[in-house]
């Protein structure tokens, strides 16, 4: 039903420039009854950046019907939006204000000011809208463009995707559909691929989950960053093992006194070949009164490394926990439950002395499926309730060639309840010394292992 409003060019007023409605009507409105009028959204969003310079409209909603006789607008900042049409009211509650837009430019809209004369948009009860101003930028010449059409396809994607595909949709209780209704116009005004990312990424942090993320052509651009705390100092460590040997970045080893064997996986996500320092240090275990087995620096990484590490502890395949996978056809949402097995290492006899892991907050993915299959084979697991934070992520390419990765099932624990924001729970629950001058947890298990 628009009524459009013709702008006709006025001059400068100090840094402002004012762009008045012609229909006086509005403005010589005495009555200013009612409700102040609310802005509920604008596009380009507030100080979005990468906005596309082919964006050439600016659309502001509006929580109220208002008054569509005319609208005083108000430019300001670097650059004025090159406006050669006329802004209009699409409806009651809907202003578009036609844009020109430059590239590497910041902008600033501004609705009414503080003259008497510019109270143009009111509500149609009479109340002028309180003085607006929002800003945001183009993105710059050499920056991947992408079409405007792709971006609001792509932000529709995410939500099908994060309400079909992902696995720990309903974890925090997160009303998905009111928050992306919050978050859309960011993603569908984002000018590059990156824009988009950091757009969605905001959108998606509320699953406060490390394994939501999204790649821009290898830049990854992640929704969340646990910060996590931890119950080991490296430094005091190589001061109190013997023998301390570093064979790559993954793996260290030494002893403890003459009777305990030390090895440490620092890392999951070394190749296979990395891992054979820690074969080594597990042979002639009839030397040993057992191995304390260090993971707590280790995060995520590949859970083949950990499967092949532990298989040398196990002679039988032994069942260490399970997943189910998101079905939207299956009832409560889910695929069967699988069991996960380990397998015992055929060219290694199983190693035959005590075994004391030593576990804590910073250990996520591939160390907790680890911490999962040394407690099946009967380790003794000492130290601090882990992380909770296991996904094998999914990528989802989305239509302007964002990769979303979610995680598309569920992690077990064996008593079946979800692993995720939740942990492996220690046999021996030892608390960290936050001065960091001593190593409780090694302590701990030094004491049981002689
Ligand atoms: C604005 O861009 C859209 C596509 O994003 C196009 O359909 C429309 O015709 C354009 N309007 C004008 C006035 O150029
Ligand atoms: C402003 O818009 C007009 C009409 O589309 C165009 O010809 C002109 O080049 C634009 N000026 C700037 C500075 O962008
Ligand atoms: C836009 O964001 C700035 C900075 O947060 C704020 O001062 C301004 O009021 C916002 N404008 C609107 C219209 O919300
Ligand atoms: C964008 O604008 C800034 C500030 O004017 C300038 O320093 C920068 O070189 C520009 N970038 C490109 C890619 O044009
Ligand atoms: C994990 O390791 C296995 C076996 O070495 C390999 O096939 C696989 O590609 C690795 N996965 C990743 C993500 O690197
Ligand atoms: C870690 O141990 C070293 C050596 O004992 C010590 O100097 C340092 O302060 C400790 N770091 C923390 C964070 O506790």
């Amino acid at each position: 039903m628009g009524v459009p409003a013709p702008l006709p060019r006025a001059a400068a007023a100090c840094l402002w420039l004012l762009l008045l409605a012609s229909s006086g009507s509005a403005q010589s409105t005495t009555s200013a009854d009612g409700p102040k009028p609310q802005i509920t959204s604008m596009l380009p969003a507030n100080m979005s950046v990468g906005v596309s310079p082919a964006v050439n409209s600016s659309v502001v909603k509006f929580d109220r019907d208002m008054s569509t006789l005319g609208a005083s607008l108000v430019f300001a900042g670097r650059t004025l939006p090159n406006t050669t049409a006329e802004a209009s009211w699409s409806d009651p509650r809907t202003l578009v204000l036609p844009l020109h837009l430059q590239e590497n430019r910041t902008y600033a809209i501004g609705l009414n000011g503080a003259c008497r004369e510019c109270k143009g948009v009111r509500a149609a009860e009479g109340a002028p809208l309180q003085p607006a101003v929002w800003t945001f930028s183009t993105w710059a010449a050499g920056e991947p463009a992408v079409s405007p059409g792709n971006q609001r396809d792509s932000a529709i994607e995410v939500l099908r995707l994060v309400l079909a595909e992902y696995a720990y949709r309903d974890r925090l209780g997160v009303d998905w559909e009111a928050r992306w209704r919050a978050h859309r116009f960011q993603m569908e005004g984002a000018g590059t691929g990156v824009a988009f990312a950091e757009a969605a990424a905001g959108f998606l942090g509320a699953g406060r989950d490390g394994h939501v993320f999204l790649d821009v052509s290898g830049d990854v651009v992640a929704s969340h960053v646990p910060v996590v705390d931890r119950n080991v100092n490296a430094s005091l460590l190589r001061g109190i093992v013997a023998d301390w040997r570093e064979p790559n970045r993954h793996v260290a080893t030494g002893r403890l006194g003459t009777s305990v064997r030390y090895v440490a996986v620092r890392s999951w996500a070394g190749g296979e070949e990395d891992y054979y320092p820690v074969s080594e240090a597990l042979m002639s275990s009839w030397r040993w009164r057992g191995v304390i087995f260090d993971v707590r620096e280790s995060a995520g990484g590949n859970v083949s490394r950990a499967l092949e590490v532990a298989g040398h502890f196990v002679d039988r395949r032994v069942p260490y926990a399970s997943h189910r996978r998101v079905d939207a056809s299956a009832e409560g949402g889910f695929g069967p439950t699988e069991q996960l097995w380990m397998e015992p290492r055929e060219e290694h006899a199983k190693y035959d002395a005590g075994v004391v892991v030593l576990m804590g907050p910073a250990n996520v993915g591939a160390a907790e499926s680890f911490i999962l299959m040394m407690g099946a084979g009967g380790a003794t697991l000492v130290g601090q309730t882990s992380y909770g934070s296991l996904g094998n992520p999914v990528p989802h390419a989305l239509p302007n060639g964002v990769v979303l990765h979610l995680p598309s099932r569920q992690e077990l624990l064996p008593n079946g309840e979800v692993l995720e924001g939740r942990g492996v729970d220690p046999d021996v629950a030892v608390e960290w010394d936050p001065s960091g001058a001593d190593d409780p947890v090694l302590r701990a298990a030094v004491e049981r292992l002689t």
